[in-house]
């Protein structure tokens, strides 16, 4: 039996390496042969290569190299590469993980072929029609064969939509099973040392999502506003998007430290270090409740609320002006304790793995 497993952009490659790793030691492992599709979607070194090697991920049997274009091109690219591919060589079953413009476009084309989708992290939802990733997780969702989802409220979501139960199963996040998986081997980056920067002193910033970058004037002044208002120092390794729209801008305080963007093993051990993290990712909040780290989200919306309920999370809206009352808390040691929500112990691959193979 083939079955594809599909990743694109650099969080689908964190989300589907516990899957193989889980694979090897699960009776499943005979019955089906895992093809793993790259779409392309995120092709530089440092987006994709360095996460396979840092994650021990195999490499791709099909690489479909559409990169760039815009969001109709990409998408319109990538079914037109998988179609090709399923003709050529169907697939009994096409496993999607996460929200990106390749787990769209490969759940449609699977559907369509009759080929039944598996939807890792299915259920969660920001309500935000503005992000692409809310559409695509809609309409991924209702095309899904098999829902696996990462938390209740993620599977509450589903049945309030009328899903059946049967085809629902709350089975924990596979990205903390990566982060466990993973755990002792992070890895200092050279730079923390020629910066003279410490463990527990600085903050990490990520910031990609179109609404806080794609406008440079905005951009700049969340930059400004967020260096302005902390004495310690923030790293921020940049996304290739933001970087884009930056261009040669100059840096303009001492204090924030741009990087290139780092492999997995080296961004977590950023997170795991950190005195805080300021993001506008998804992922990076899970990560930070694991792992217990102050985090502040650059949004106004999170499709993960249990991060905020029962993680370190606080949601602090668009408005960079408002993180200052935080950074206070963060450096006054008050900030909430968090608690790491159900079934995110590292088995979700297995009981994925255990669910798939009752299916199949
Ligand atoms: C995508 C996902 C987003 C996810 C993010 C993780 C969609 C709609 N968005 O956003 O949900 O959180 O990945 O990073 O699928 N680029 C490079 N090199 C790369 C990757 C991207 O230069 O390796 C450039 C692209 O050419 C493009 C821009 O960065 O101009 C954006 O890339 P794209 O994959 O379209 O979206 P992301 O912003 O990365």
């Amino acid at each position: 039996m083939i079955v594809d497993i599909i990743a694109g952009t650099r969080p689908n490659f964190v989300k589907i390496a516990s899957l193989f790793q889980a694979k090897e030691h699960h009776p499943i492992k005979q019955k089906i042969n895992l093809r793993l599709v790259h779409t392309g979607q995120h092709f530089d070194h440092n987006m994709s290569a360095s996460f396979f090697e840092d994650l021990g991920l195999p490499n791709p049997d099909i690489n479909f190299g559409v990169s760039g274009g815009t969001h109709a091109e990409q998408t319109a690219q990538i079914m037109i590469a998988y179609e090709t591919l399923l003709i050529s060589k169907p697939s009994n079953l096409c496993i999607v993980v996460g929200d990106v413009n390749s787990t769209l476009a490969c759940a449609l084309v699977a559907k369509k072929m009759k080929i039944k989708v598996a939807h890792i992290e299915a259920g969660i939802r920001s309500n935000d029609m503005d992000m692409p990733e809310e559409i695509n997780r809609m309409v991924t969702d209702s095309i899904t064969d098999y829902f696996f989802t990462t938390t209740t409220w993620a599977s509450n979501n589903l049945l309030h939509q009328g899903i059946s139960n049967e085809s629902v199963f709350m089975v924990g996040n596979t990205m903390i099973d990566t982060l466990i998986n993973n755990q002792s081997k992070f890895k200092k980056p050279a730079f923390l040392q020629s910066l003279s920067i410490t463990e527990k002193q600085y903050i990490l910033l990520t910031l990609h999502r179109p609404s806080n970058v794609d406008d440079k004037e905005n951009l700049i002044h969340v930059l400004e506003t967020i260096a302005n208002n902390t004495i310690s120092p923030i790293i921020f390794p940049i996304h290739p998007r933001t970087k884009k729209i930056l261009g040669d801008f100059s840096i303009f305080n001492n204090r924030l430290f741009l990087v290139e963007p780092l492999g997995y093993l080296e961004f977590l051990y950023l997170i795991k270090n950190a005195k805080a993290v300021v993001t506008d990712s998804g992922g990076i909040t899970e990560e930070a409740t694991f792992l217990n780290i102050p985090c502040m989200t650059l949004r106004t919306t999170t499709e993960r609320p249990e991060t905020v309920e029962i993680g370190t999370n606080e949601l602090i809206g668009k408005n960079p002006m408002d993180l200052i009352p935080y950074f206070k808390k963060v450096d006054s040691g008050s900030w909430k304790k968090g608690k790491i929500p159900d079934f995110w112990d590292g088995n979700t691959a297995k009981r994925i793995w255990d669910v798939l193979n009752e299916l199949l």
